[in-house]
This record gives structure tokens, sequence and C-alpha cells, in this order.
């Protein structure tokens, strides 16, 4: 209410008006309707393009003022004023973990609490909107952007990114939804077309969108750089307005990806509200000589125009004054978000956790040991206000107890030296355990390049095969941002993923390898064995500006699944230093329908002897369905806490949404009848307990037949057949053994699957083309229960 209040104030101050109470968003309507009246047409323009290169345009004659946008996503890269790029000498603020790690907690919670924790930077550094969060999908294990993106699944995805923008939102700091869509390679990304199916589009690539919008209404949403179908997501129509702003309901702007924008006017009648950044005003005066000539309609940017003046205002009037945060509460938090995005992959032997009782002496082996890798390359880098090294934190913190060794192993400078190695085998033979740091250089993962293979460096992969060689106990602690091979796996006791885990993320890191933290996260991507096996192998990064998306809705897992192809890690997978047992699962109806749904419970228990969390998934199989579906999709999660013996019940709600696939041809969702199974699980190839469920569904779906719908489709369909009996009696008989009805002719295959508009002809005439026209028009209405 008071946002609301400050909100009108400031409107009503930039009208020039005396202050009157303003009691509802009607009336904050009403205003920005007046200020649009008085904005000049080449005023409308320049306020749908950037100021310079991170905020808008303010329009001072009538106190319209601008706002600051800033990247985003995991911390704030404030540049030094809104026309300084911001590379290098953006204000410090807190590194915390990159979109993966967030991913690899599963914890919605937490992650809702980054959000807050960047709002509070946002505010006291003066931004009004955060560039992020970007929930694309990772559809490659190449793709070079994939630590600054959740998952290769869209529900979590989704749920990730809406949990983030709640966070950021609660501060009074508007976040962008980006790169919106289908922006999953970097290699031309500026003109590659997402070539892809609809039913793929919806079911993979909008999904996390309009997840995160219809659960947390970002202020802005961001078109990608890329083409979708054929037309540029900065231009789109059907992206902008048919989906975003009508079916989804989406209050926001949208703005452009930065230089995303090729024909403003073209974007504009899209629905894209701003185009950032501003580098000229060339296309401010292609859109004044469109309105003039008629090309793009006045009432197109006057909409657009109010959008943006909403949003404008709603920023202004929640900023905050004097806002401050605290650097060291926030190093601290970012600490605890980057331990529990660590996922214990491999604990043979229990080498982990390092305790003194078992071990005596430690080598610590790796140059990231005291060079963190720790956020990605691009646009996203932000400057942290300190950065923490994991040797310096194990010495100081455990060093009194244990006798610590170090050695460089190989050099960040130069992958190919295997000068280091030798030494480092003498530091891990000369050890009770050997902890090998390593991963992917800075330069492996980078904003627009793609990765070209999913190797680490020959020095790191060497180092630890030869560490391995001389210690049985030795545990490789990965720093990287997106799935990497491993060739010496069988050689290793222990595999420790700690993604980019910000600033802090060493603090973090010590304190899962001694024990101190429990790890719980959870993989929210596939680890391939090989590239060969990976999904796009052969589509990415595609091929003369076209992707095509060959392998359809079959990304991450439900391609592995449907392979039968076992990764080298799964999906949803992750051991902790405890033990968790699944029973109980119930389902509160065996039959039920689409609009009823099913809540499903079960029950978790700590079976070992210390405190842990567990990620429990949800997935739902469609055991009959009229199109090719997945073999299992993730649906629901949840993350809990349980002391040693504690057990626990989870609940999950299923609904309509969760049993349906999207139909391409209809446009609509349709969950089908027939039986789902209901699977609980610790990760996507670990499942724990199943139920069978049968689903009524209570929708009418249109039956979409045409002319090209075969004369097979038309028989079986009861309504249908009537038509066709009525028209073809002659030919239908021909096909009626003797002395039975019409409804038993017996059509061979052959001539029953050929499309309709073929039957003037199989029919030597019986019917003409516009009779086959006249059933298509009599048929448009009807439907069908699916
Ligand atoms: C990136 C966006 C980023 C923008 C501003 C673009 O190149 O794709 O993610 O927010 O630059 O830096």
């Amino acid at each position: 209410m008071k946002n609301l209040f400050l909100f009108s104030v400031l409107i009503l101050n930039s009208i020039v008006m005396n202050a009157q109470i303003v009691k509802d968003e009607q009336d904050v309507q009403d205003k920005i309707n007046q200020l649009v009246s008085k904005l000049t047409l080449e005023e409308k323009a320049a306020l749908c393009l950037g100021r310079d290169d991170w905020s808008t345009q303010p329009i001072e004659h009538l106190n319209i003022p601008w706002i600051w946008l800033s990247d985003g996503p995991h911390g704030l890269r404030r540049a030094p004023a809104t026309n300084k790029p911001g590379y290098g000498d953006q204000l410090p603020a807190t590194c915390f973990p990159t979109a993966s790690a967030l991913a690899a907690t599963w914890n919605l919670d937490l992650v809702y609490k980054v959000g807050q924790a960047l709002g509070e930077e946002c505010q006291a550094q003066g931004v009004n909107v955060l560039l992020g969060p970007g929930v694309n999908i990772k559809r490659s294990v190449l793709g070079g952007r994939n630590f600054e993106f959740f998952s290769e699944d869209p529900i979590l995805s989704g749920e990730m990114g809406a949990a983030y923008i709640n966070g950021v939102q609660s501060q009074g700091v508007g976040t962008s939804l980006k790169h919106y869509t289908a922006n999953n390679v970097e290699t031309m990304r500026m003109y590659n077309n997402s070539n892809m199916d609809t039913r793929t589009l919806h079911e993979i690539y909008l999904t996390p969108f309009e997840i995160a919008v219809k659960k947390a209404q970002p202020w802005t949403v961001m078109a990608c750089y890329n083409r979708v179908q054929g037309v540029y997501g900065t231009q789109s129509p059907y992206l902008l307005t048919d989906i975003l702003k009508k079916e989804w309901g989406f209050k926001g702007i949208v703005i452009s990806d930065w230089f995303a924008v090729v024909n403003r006017v073209e974007a504009m009648k899209a629905g894209l509200n701003i185009e950032m950044p501003k580098v000229s005003a060339v296309n401010d005066s292609l859109v004044v000589a469109a309105v003039k000539n008629g090309d793009l309609d006045i009432a197109v940017v006057n909409q657009l125009v109010k959008e943006i003046l909403t949003i404008v205002f709603k920023a202004k009037s929640q900023e905050k004054e004097d806002a401050e945060f605290d650097m060291q509460k926030h190093h601290a938090f970012a600490r605890k978000v980057a331990s529990e995005a660590i996922t214990l992959l491999k604990n043979e032997n229990q080498v982990l956790p390092v305790t003194k009782e078992k071990y005596k002496r430690v080598a610590i082996i790796g140059e990231f040991s005291t060079a963190p890798r720790y956020q990605g390359n691009g646009s996203s880098e932000v400057k942290p206000t300190q950065l923490d090294k994991v040797l310096d934190i194990i010495k100081n913190k455990y060093g009194k107890e244990i006798k610590i060794s170090y050695a460089q192993g190989y050099k960040l400078s130069d992958d190919n030296d295997l000068s280091l190695i030798e030494e480092a085998e003498k530091v891990a033979a000369s050890a009770d355990v050997a902890l090998v740091f390593a991963g992917l250089p800075l330069h492996y993962e980078s904003e627009g390049i793609d990765r070209t293979h999913i190797d680490m460096p020959i020095s790191h992969n060497k180092l630890i095969s030869e560490v391995a060689s001389v210690q049985k106990n030795t545990v490789v602690v990965l720093s990287n941002g997106s799935a990497v091979s491993m060739p010496w796996i069988k050689e290793v006791d222990g595999v420790l993923e700690t993604w980019l885990g910000g600033q802090a993320g060493a603090g973090a890191v010590a304190d899962v390898l001694f024990g101190k933290v429990n790890p719980s996260g959870k993989l929210a991507e596939t680890f391939p064995v090989r590239l060969e096996d990976t999904p796009a192998f052969f589509n990415f990064p595609g091929e003369q500006g076209d992707v095509l998306y060959g392998e359809r809705i079959f990304v991450g897992y439900r391609y592995y699944d449907e392979k039968k192809i076992d990764p080298l890690f799964p999906f949803g997978f992750g051991l902790s230093y405890t033990t968790f047992e699944y029973s109980n699962l119930k389902l509160s109806a065996k039959n039920t329908t689409d609009k009823e749904g099913v809540s499903v419970s079960l029950r978790v228990k700590n079976t070992g002897y210390i405190k842990g969390k567990e990620i429990v998934q949800l997935y739902v199989s469609d055991k009959e369905c009229t199109l090719q579906r997945p073999e299992k999709e993730l649906k629901k999660f949840a993350k809990i806490e349980l002391e040693p013996g504690e057990e626990k019940e989870v609940t999950f709600k299923l609904d309509a949404r969760d049993f349906s696939y999207y139909d391409g041809k209809r446009e609509m969702w349709i969950a089908e009848s027939g039986e789902f199974i209901i699977s609980a699980g610790a990760s996507s190839r670990d499942i724990r307990l199943s139920e069978s469920l049968n689903l009524q569904s209570t929708q009418q779906v249109p039956l979409a037949f045409d002319e090209y719908t075969f004369f097979k489709s038309y028989w079986s369909n009861k309504q249908t057949r009537e038509f066709l009996k009525e028209l073809l009696p002659n030919w239908i008989k021909s096909f009626t053994p003797k002395g039975k009805t019409m409804d038993e002719a017996v059509f061979p295959d052959f001539m029953a699957e050929h499309p309709m508009i073929k039957y003037p002809y199989i029919t030597h005439g019986e019917i003409n083309n516009d009779q086959v026209m006249e059933l298509v028009e009599k048929c448009k209405n009807l439907t069908y229960r699916p």
C-alpha cells in the first residue's frame, strides 16, 4: 500500500498536478494515460530505447525518471556509471554461486534468500532491475553459458527462476527473466535459428519461463538474440504477445537482450517495449516514420509506453534511501549456499569426510586451491567483495590437528605443461589422503563461446591419474560450471562436484571435505560418459545458422532413459554422508480425473548416524499415450532435513498439467485418460517407490480433422463415420461383406490410409473436392475426450 502511494505521488509530481489521495491502481493507470497523452511521438519512440548502456530514457519536462538495469544473475555487476560498460571497473558485490550450483541445491527457500540478498545489494547500489535469472535449458553439455543456467529440466529451471525472482523482487528491485527463449547455443548466437517443433517449444523451452512468469511476475523479460522457429525472439508476436502477455498474463515489460534488435518497428509490433542498449537513435526515427506512414499503429506504441511507465514508476516508488548491505553477512550466507550445492558423486570406502581419526597427513594438490575457479566468463562476471582460497582455509582451520602439505600440480597458464606432476605425486605419496583440486579453467566456459569437448585440461586429468596411482585415498574436488568427462573415475575413491561456488565457495568446500557440513546437492544436469552419448550430439551448435532440435522433447535424462544409455552420473544424483530410506508411497486415490488430480505422500527416514538433507524427486510416467512421451518426467521435488533416525512425511499435489503433453497441432495441453505411474526417487536412476494411477480425462479436445486427415481416422470416430456413410455409401458398401451393415465394412489399410483430399479420386468420383471441404467444415467444431 505504501508503495502504491509513493508510486502515485511520483506520477502526480511528474504531471505537475496537485497532490491527492490515489485510491487504487486504476488511478495510477489513469495518471499514466494522462502522461502518455502529453508525450510527443518522438518522446514515445525515445522511451522505447535505453538512454545508454544501463538505464532507461527519462523525459525531464514531464518528470519521467530513468531506472538502472544491471547484470546479474549471481551477483551484481554494477558499472561506475550508466554509460560505462562496467567490465573490470564494476563495483564490488557479493559473488554468489552461479546458477548451476544454485540448481544443485534443489532448495527453493535458499534460492529465494539468495534473491533477497541480491535485491538488498541492488538497493544499496541504486540498481532498480537485476538482469537475471537465466532459465534457458541446458540442451547440450557444450553450451558455453551452462554455468549461468539452472538445469536440463524445465520444471526445476522454472521453479528455481521463480524463487530467485520472488526473492529479488521482495526487496523492491525488479528482475529480468532471460533469455526468452530457446537460447541454448552461443555459436552464432546473434543469428542462429532454434528450429524445433511446437510441442518441444512448449514442453521444454517455454515451460521454465511460464512457471517463472506465472509464479513470480518478473518486472521485465529479456528477449533473446536467436531466432525461434525462424523468427527473431525480439520480433515474435507469437512469443511476446500471444504467449507471454496474453496467455500467461505477463504484466511487466519486454526488453531486448543487448544489441538483439534487428528491426525495431517489427519488434514493437510484436510486443517488445525497450531496445537495449542505446548506441544511436537511428531506430527512433524509423519508429516515428513508421507511425507517420501508417505502418505502425500509434495505439501499439502508446500501449508499450504505458507498460514502460508502469514499471519505471513502480521501480522508483520502491527505491530505499540510504540502503546498505552487510558484506560480511552476505559473504557468510554465500558460503552456506555454496555448501548446499556441493554434490558428492563418489565416496568409496568412505574416503570422505577427512577426519583426524582417519588421516594424520593431508595433501592438497592443484592450483585451484590457491587460485579458485568460482564464476563464469562474460556479462555475469562479478567483482567479489572478497575471495576465499581453500588452501588458506584448510590450513587455518584444520591445519593444527592435521599436517597439511601442498603441491601446485598443474599450471593454469598452460594446460599442456605436465612438469609439476612428479612433485605432486611425491606430496601425495607421503600423505594419508590426497585432495586434488581440478576442473575447468575460466576460459573453458564463457558467454559467447561454446565448448567443443567436455574434457578437463590434459594436465588435470593426468595429474589425477598419477596421484591416484601412488595414493589409494584420492579425492577429486571439481570446479566447473557444467558436466565434464572423468576418464579417471575408476582410479579414485572420491569425487566432489563443487560447481562454481562464488567468492565464499572455498570455505564451503572445506566444510564439506572435513565433515562440518554433510553434502546435500544433487545433479540438475546429466553427466555423460562421452560427448557422443549426449542428446544434441548431431545437432549442436548447428550449421549455417540453423540449429535443428532433432532430439525434440528428449532432452537430458529424458533422452538417456529412452535410449537406455547409462550416464556417468544421472540427473538428480548426489550422495550424502548419511543414508535415507523411502517408504509408504500413497496416492489419495487410485482413480482420479484431471480436474481433481491426486495427492502423493511418502515417508523418508535418515537411517545413518548424522544429520542430513535429502532431495526427494517425484516423477510421472504416462503408460498409454497417443503421442510419444519420455519414460518419466520430473514434476515435483522437496528438500528435507532429517536428524539421525528421524522420519518425515513428504506430500505433493499433482494436477492436470502434471499429466499433460502439449499437442502441437491443437496448440493445447492435453491430459489423456489412462494409466500413469507415479514414482518417488533419490535420482532419475534410483526410483525407490512407484504406484499406478488411473486418470479419467474430463477435457473436451477439438477433433482437429481436416482434408489431410486419413479416411481411417474419420471412419474410427463415431460422429464422423456417420458423415462418411452419408457421403460415400457406394464406396463403403463395396467393402462391406455380404449380409453385414456398413459399420462392419473392412477397408484395406492401403486404401484407408490416405487423406480425405484424395477421395474424389479413390472413390472414382463419388464425391468431389467441394464435398470434401464441406465435410471438413462440418467436423470443425467436433470434440472428443482424450
Ligand atoms: C547477455 C545478457 C546480459 C546483457 C547485458 C548480453 O550479452 O546475453 O545476459 O544481461 O548482455 O550485459
